[in-house]
């Protein structure tokens, strides 16, 4: 039986999630990739247990995560939880809906009240749970109205099946348009969740970061490590066994000499601040004062260990802020 570690609370830094009373840690373990059924089932225990020894409090899932088939990183992550029951009030567990999940007009792509609804009913089976934390739309569907999808999650929150909402890849105009809905009804949506990451900074350009700053609303980050560019798996070629070297990623082709030198010249500016270029690129995002937590991914526990340390180090000299800007 699992029992945590004593001293988990000893080091992580909680961040309130916008205006909400909900804390999250500031850096939160995703379960998108490596927790699907062709996966090891002691790697991916140890890995939660290693995040929630380290003060890792939430966990972001989504129904349609893991392979062979959707769900089974719901199902996996539920069987770990089965032995880590007596924690359950000290965790934050995410899901969504929003993204295809099964067949026909019900499961697809949508942000439908039938959709979503039922989405959240199995996600709570495959985990064992009676309500999750919070639950996301997870991509903006221009083809529902939105205040269906806003009715739809309101719903779920009042039949006590999710504590907050969450949307996910909505832009700055479309969160704006949806929270003066949420407003309304009183839903007690907190979050946003999109990705952003020393590559990838379009939060910036779109302003969102500005609204949720002006406006009280988390950012839970998503692909912190660009998916592990940003990181030291390929500053000397690309693993077999890294997501690039899998052929699990569509950015795999990124990946060319001039990236190459950008991330070594980055890694060399990591080793300065005496951080890995992991920990120097998660203390990057969470240096932008609107984002509340880093969603990060892993493949085993040692990279969680090294990921959950970057907030020894998140302040940034002029200098080194301006010496990255000119490398990304
Ligand atoms: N809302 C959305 O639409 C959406 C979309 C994507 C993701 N997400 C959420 O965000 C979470 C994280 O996404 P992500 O996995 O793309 O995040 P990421 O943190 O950018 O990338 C994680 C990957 O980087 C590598 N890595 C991590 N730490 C490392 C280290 N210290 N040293 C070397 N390599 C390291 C690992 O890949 P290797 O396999 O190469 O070891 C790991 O799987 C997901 O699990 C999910 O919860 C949400």
């Amino acid at each position: 039986m699992y029992i945590a570690n004593e001293k988990r609370y000893d080091k992580m830094i909680y961040r309130r999630c916008g205006k909400s009373g909900l804390k999250l840690p500031a850096v939160s373990l995703g379960l998108w990739k490596n927790f699907g059924h062709n996966g090891c089932f002691a790697n991916m225990e140890e890995m939660v247990h290693t995040a929630f020894n380290l003060g890792i409090t939430h966990f972001d899932l989504a129904n349609n995560y893991g392979n062979p088939y959707n769900g089974s990183a719901e199902e996996n992550f539920g069987r770990i939880l089965a032995d880590m029951r007596q924690y359950r009030d000290e965790m934050c567990i995410s899901t969504k809906a929003g993204y295809e999940m099964w067949a026909g007009p019900y499961g697809d792509r949508n942000g439908s009240r039938k959709y979503l609804t039922a989405s959240l009913d199995q996600s709570l089976k495959r985990m064992g749970l009676e309500y999750v934390d919070i639950f996301y739309h997870h991509v903006f569907d221009p083809n529902t109205p939105l205040e269906e999808t806003a009715l739809a999650l309101n719903y779920i929150i009042r039949r006590g099946k999710a504590l907050y909402v969450g949307i996910s890849n909505y832009n700055s105009e479309q969160t704006a348009e949806i929270s003066a809905i949420f407003r309304e009804l009183h839903t007690p949506f907190i979050v946003n969740q999109p990705s952003y990451s020393m590559l990838n900074r379009w939060i910036e350009d779109d302003g969102l970061d500005e609204y949720a700053r002006e406006h009280g609303i988390g950012l839970a980050v998503f692909s912190p490590l660009y998916q592990g560019f940003l990181t030291n798996r390929y500053l000397e070629g690309v693993p077999k066994d890294s997501r690039v070297g899998k052929g699990d990623t569509w950015i795999g082709e990124q990946l060319d000499d001039q990236m190459n030198k950008r991330l070594n010249a980055l890694n060399k500016i990591a080793e300065r601040r005496g951080q890995t270029l992991s920990q120097m690129a998660l203390s990057w995002v969470l240096h932008n004062s609107a984002v509340t937590t880093v969603l990060i991914g892993a493949s085993r526990p040692s990279q969680i260990i090294e990921n959950a340390a970057c907030i020894e180090k998140l302040d940034f000299t002029a200098e080194e802020l301006d010496e990255i800007k000119a490398l990304i």
